[in-house]
């Protein structure tokens, strides 16, 4: 048996596993990325009563192993984010594309902003924090504010809306920590009238989305891209532009973008943000 490091996760147990979180979430795991399969499944197989990875794989190679797979898929998924993430995107909906899609749809007052691959939820949050800072105009509007992930675990931590101190140290305003959010024990948790404006549903990327997830004005999608192939770019971005309206708005990672991916987005650059119109 070749091994991918010294004393530990074996190759065929490498490409097995990667090959698991592959057809379960299109994530790429890449054989220099040995190490990280390796750092977070080693606690996975601990909590599930297996003595090592090898064991792991051995069990999942057995049918009805659908929980322990979507432990490792959990496990697998990097869940970095934070309040106001990129802060542009944020300003830019906050000072232009806002007011003018409000504009747009005074008549019939529905706007739906989905956060996608939302992880522990301080993106939506951040912008349901953002309407009742700035848009007293929309109450008694229908609001929806969705926002999915693939992993169950984060899923939960973010319709729980309680944070740690570093995670509310990172780009939350005291002035809105102190307003939105109360004491709970060592954490912080959002208060219920800005938790209670987002719904929080698990949709996997590459699977079926849910009909409910039509006619969306502003997507959020980022930091997401870049865990996929090139063609599951495509297929997702497809499966985009037919959920967004005509003049809706798209918002991707500060490292992703649509070229040699799709010419149904149009890029648009306003100072440093960069959004996309569908064409
Ligand atoms: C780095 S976080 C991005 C969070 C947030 N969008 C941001 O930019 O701050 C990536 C998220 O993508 C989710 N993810 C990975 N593969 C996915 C898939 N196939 N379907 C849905 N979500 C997925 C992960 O669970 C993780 O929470």
């Amino acid at each position: 048996m070749t091994t991918c490091t010294a004393d530990s996760l074996s190759t065929e147990d490498f490409d097995f596993l990667a090959k698991l979180v592959l057809d379960r979430s299109a994530i790429v795991l890449e054989p220099s990325k040995s190490y990280l399969v390796e750092s977070r499944l080693n606690p996975v197989a601990r909590e599930h009563g297996l003595d090592s990875i090898s064991e792991l794989a051995e069990t999942l190679r057995k049918p009805n192993q659908r929980k322990l797979a979507e432990a490792v898929v959990d496990a697998m998924t990097t869940n970095e984010t934070s309040f106001y993430r990129d802060i542009h995107p944020f300003d830019l909906l906050r000072t232009k594309l806002l007011p003018e899609l409000i504009e747009k749809r005074s008549n019939e007052k529905r706007l739906t902003i989905w956060s996608n691959a939302c992880s522990s939820g301080q993106e939506i949050y951040s912008i349901a924090m953002m309407i009742r800072e700035h848009f007293p105009q929309l109450a008694g509007w229908d609001v929806r504010l969705r926002a999915t992930d693939l992993s169950s675990e984060i899923l939960e931590r973010a319709e729980n809306g309680i944070f740690n101190q570093t995670e509310v140290n990172r780009g939350l305003p005291m002035q809105l920590l102190m307003k939105y959010f109360h004491r709970d024990g060592v954490h912080w948790r959002i208060n219920d009238d800005i938790r209670s404006m987002v719904r929080f549903d698990s949709v996997n990327l590459i699977e079926n989305w849910p009909l409910t997830l039509m006619s969306v004005d502003v997507v959020f999608l980022r930091n997401v891209l870049i865990y996929f192939t090139p063609d599951t770019k495509r297929e997702i971005l497809a499966k985009v532009r037919q959920r967004i309206r005509e003049d809706g708005i798209l918002f991707l990672g500060g490292s992703e973008n649509t070229m040699n991916l799709t010419d149904e987005f149009e890029r648009t650059q306003v100072d440093r943000t960069v959004y996309y119109r569908p064409v």
